[in-house]
């Protein structure tokens, strides 16, 4: 799918791999609708992109920003939050908000703006899922299956819409990303490896993904492994995963 031109709705997009995506695009040449919460922050990138902003929380007004933004050709569900600890301990407020952000928004948001897709013939939606979300990250729980649902609602989305309705999807499958995320949910990334990527390959990864159609992009590549290891060889797997924490 072409990009110049193409009108494109980034949640999330006033941080990390939501505003650098938003940048790739515009150097693509979209015209975009830029989400997200901290006015300052999301007008900054807007000014800088050219995009237009709209500010709301999407956990609780996911029917807003579809209004606010209207009909795209893209979107590209980026936005959510995550949480590290036992799972025995997290507090049920903070559960919800996981799943609220990071599954039941970006479905929700989807199902407004697709019969304007599919109506056109026409249109991309992405979800920016996790590795998490593949292999199962210990202390992140709440998280990775929040992941798992997207890839899997993603899967089956794109099977419903494959063939007749013009309109594509792709996951974006991440590792550690040099971003506030960490910061954000209260546990710093202190492992030595992987070394955190810049949010500027899974950006760059976003739009070949809307270009080429991809399905599924990992990002860097080679935790393309890991998650087919899982598949293949689950006990050799859970050993490694065992060693390598
Ligand atoms: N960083 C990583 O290592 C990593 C790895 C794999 C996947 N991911 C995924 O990548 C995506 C982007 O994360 P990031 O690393 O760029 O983190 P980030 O810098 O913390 O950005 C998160 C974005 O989500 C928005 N957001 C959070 N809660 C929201 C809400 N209730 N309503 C509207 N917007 C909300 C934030 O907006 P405000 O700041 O304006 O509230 C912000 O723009 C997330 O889905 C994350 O799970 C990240």
């Amino acid at each position: 799918m072409k990009l110049s031109g193409a009108k494109v709705l980034i949640t999330g997009a006033s941080s990390g791999i939501g505003a650098a995506t938003a940048r790739a695009m515009a150097a693509a040449g979209a015209d975009l609708v830029l989400a997200g919460r901290d006015r300052t922050r999301l007008e900054a990138v807007a000014a800088e992109t050219g995009g237009r902003a709209v500010v709301c929380d999407l956990a609780a007004q996911p029917r807003v920003l579809a209004e606010r933004a209207g009909p795209v050709d893209v979107l590209v569900n980026n936005a959510g939050v995550g949480w590290s600890g036992p799972f025995a301990r997290m507090s049920q407020e903070t559960l919800q908000h996981l799943v609220a952000v990071n599954l039941i928004a970006p479905i929700r948001l989807t199902q407004l703006l697709l019969p304007g897709m599919i109506d056109a013939g026409r249109g991309h939606v992405v979800f920016v899922a996790s590795i998490a979300g593949v292999i199962g990250v210990g202390r992140e729980a709440v998280y990775s299956a929040t992941k798992a649902g997207l890839i899997t609602f993603a899967e089956a989305l794109r099977h419903e819409l494959r063939d007749f309705s013009g309109v594509g999807v792709s996951v974006l499958l991440p590792g550690v990303v040099d971003t506030p995320f960490f910061e954000r949910r209260g546990t710093p990334y202190t492992r030595r490896a992987p070394a955190p990527i810049p949010p500027e390959r899974v950006a760059n990864a976003i739009v070949a993904a809307i270009r080429y159609e991809r399905p599924e992009s990992y990002v860097p590549g080679w935790l393309r492994l890991p998650a087919r290891l899982r598949g293949a060889a689950p006990g050799p797997f859970r050993a490694l995963m065992r060693f390598f924490g």
